[in-house]
């Protein structure tokens, strides 16, 4: 399958294409997110959450490096957890943080700098690659997977 592309004139654009992610997602799915800082991994993370049914605040988990949200997916209860993994120091911090564990084919995980969980952060389904574009961004999500395609098969956007 050919990757999808879209052109993401502004932020309204960026929160239609998480919340069409949050309908094509299924438990399982390990999606890692590409861009520079300010491409908008967060912003598309967040979207996709509160559309998937979150109803409080999602912050950018630079700290914590991790946070998860109970959401409900194709109608059944499903943890999505977010990763942002700029500021993790080392492959080692990643394994004493139990993350892998967090990656057990159930659980959702989203992850912002998967370049920093080399070599020990799994492989993913699913890459999104954000780039600034004029005032907008531009978005390439790419298959890697068979649950990854799945994904892309399902992925209605722009919304009809
Ligand atoms: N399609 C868009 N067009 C223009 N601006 C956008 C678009 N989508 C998001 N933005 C804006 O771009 C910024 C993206 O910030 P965000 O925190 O999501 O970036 P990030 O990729 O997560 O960065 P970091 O690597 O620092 O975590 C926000 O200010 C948001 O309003
Ligand atoms: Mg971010």
């Amino acid at each position: 399958m050919q990757p999808f592309t879209a052109h993401l004139p502004d932020e309204s654009a960026t929160a239609a294409l998480g919340a069409a992610l949050a309908r094509a997602l299924h438990p399982g799915l390990v999606i890692y997110l590409h861009g520079d800082l300010g491409a908008g991994k967060t912003a598309l993370t967040r979207a996709l959450i509160q559309a998937a049914g979150h109803r409080g605040t999602v912050k950018s988990p630079t700290y914590t490096l991790s946070e998860p949200y109970r959401v409900e997916v194709a109608g059944a209860p499903v943890n999505i957890i977010h990763y942002d993994l700029y500021r993790m120091a080392s492959p080692e911090e990643f394994l004493d943080a139990g993350f892998r564990e967090d990656f057990d084919g159930k659980n959702i995980c989203i992850v912002e700098w998967p370049e920093k969980g080399e070599p020990v952060l799994p492989p993913p389904d699913l890459r999104v690659l954000l780039s600034v574009s004029g005032l907008g961004r531009d978005v390439e999500l790419q298959a890697l997977s068979q649950s990854g395609l799945l994904c892309l098969d399902h992925l209605a956007y722009p919304p009809s």
